[in-house]
């Protein structure tokens, strides 16, 4: 058990409005990467937000200093403290600042913080600026099934805050352990995505498999909480007291948007065409993740074989190769279900309208929860795969 805790909200994993209101006013802080996405959760009432993100702007650090008495600036490299230095320093007044950490000094992830045995020459840099009040540490990991990377890096923040000088080490009075929580139905890919599959197909030997799907497991939000809270009672040094910050994306929002489409022509019995595409999630998200394509129309338990595509000018616009349902016909709708995680964000106007969003009251949907569909024709309510 963690004494002091505080959630932020990780806007990216799905923008709308009303998922983001809907947590703030359940009293989440948000988690902001964009001036766009913090003048958004300022003007929804967010009191209480963290800025992180690589490349800040002039202008984006300037709208946060501005509103300084509700934002944390997450910092994520030397420039960036300079130039926070220098704005706030122009305007007067003190930010409250952490400093992001590289969970991976290589590869592609060393995008983001400073390595960790930069930390205390950050301290240093940062106690020369009057205008940041250096006050936490966050790190980000993504895309965990279960708590173990999280509870590795734990361990190695541990050890170099023990190195850390006392008064440093004193100052922390957060830590933002960032997101990357899976929801516990765990992740559902197709045989493209696999190692398997991969393989194969990189020897030209792809065999189709429409009933396979191949699932990983993920653990639940308890197990996360155990692991995490053990790893820092565990590893923080003693005079290390602090809140712990948390920004979980897709384990709030998976489930509160679901897909709506009309079949718009049954091809063959095997192939059909719908209305959307794919632009509705901005990704060709359903070549390597699995999701149930149900046909609310003409329910039924049975899975079939069927090209489930989507009428965008390109091959890769397909939702699923199989459908549950007695049969399929034009005009049927079809319910692709928890699309709430890194779609809405992404969608995007290719060849394709957005879709329609529609709201659904909450006596209909999940208890106490906001349920929005992305819509085609009509309202409808999802089911958990
Ligand atoms: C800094 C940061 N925090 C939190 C998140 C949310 O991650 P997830 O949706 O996996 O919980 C992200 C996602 O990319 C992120 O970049």
């Amino acid at each position: 058990m963690l004494p002091d805790t505080r959630v932020y909200y990780a806007l990216k994993s799905n923008s709308h409005p009303t998922v983001a209101t809907t947590l703030v006013r359940e009293g989440l802080g948000l988690d902001v990467s964009s001036g766009l996405e913090l003048e958004s959760a300022l003007n929804w009432g967010s009191r209480d937000i963290v800025f992180s993100g690589p490349g800040k702007r002039l202008d984006e650090l300037k709208l946060a200093v501005d509103n300084a008495d509700y934002v944390t600036v997450l910092i994520d490299s030397f420039s960036e403290l300079t130039k926070l230095e220098r704005i706030a320093g122009q305007t007067g007044v003190s930010v409250r600042a952490g400093v992001r950490l590289a969970t991976d000094e290589s590869g592609l992830w060393r995008k983001f913080g400073i390595p960790l045995a930069s930390l205390s020459d950050f301290f240093e840099a940062a106690s020369r600026c009057k205008h940041v009040d250096l006050c936490g540490l966050q790190f980000h990991i993504s895309w965990n099934l279960k708590p173990e990377s999280q509870v590795i890096f734990i361990a190695r923040l541990g050890v170099e805050l023990r190195q850390l000088e006392k008064k440093y080490r004193r100052s922390i009075r957060f830590i933002d352990v960032g997101g990357g929580f899976w929801p516990e139905q765990g992740e559902w890919l197709q045989k493209a995505a696999t190692p398997q599959g991969i393989v194969q197909a990189a020897l030209d030997e792809v065999e189709h498999e429409a009933f396979k799907h191949y699932k990983w497991s993920a653990c639940s939000i308890a197990h996360f909480a155990d692991h995490i809270s053990g790893a820092l009672s565990r590893q923080l040094p003693e005079d290390v007291k602090c809140t712990i910050c948390l920004e979980p994306g897709r384990w709030l929002c998976n489930d509160a948007m679901h897909l709506l489409l009309t079949v718009n022509d049954v091809k063959s019995s095997d192939l059909i065409i719908t209305d959307g595409g794919t632009n509705a999630v901005g990704w060709e998200r359903f070549e390597t993740d699995y999701f149930p394509v149900i046909n609310l129309t003409r329910p039924d338990l049975r899975e079939h074989e069927c090209l489930v595509a989507g009428s965008l000018c390109t091959p890769h616009d397909i939702w699923g190769y199989s459908y549950f349902g007695q049969s399929i016909k034009e005009g049927d709708i079809l319910l692709v279900p928890n699309q709430g995680a890194y779609t809405y964000s992404l969608r995007q106007e290719f060849i394709k309208p957005l879709p329609k969003c529609v709201e659904l009251p909450t006596s209909i949907g999940p208890s106490n929860s906001t349920n929005l569909v992305e819509n085609h024709g009509i309202k409808g309510q999802a089911t958990n795969h």
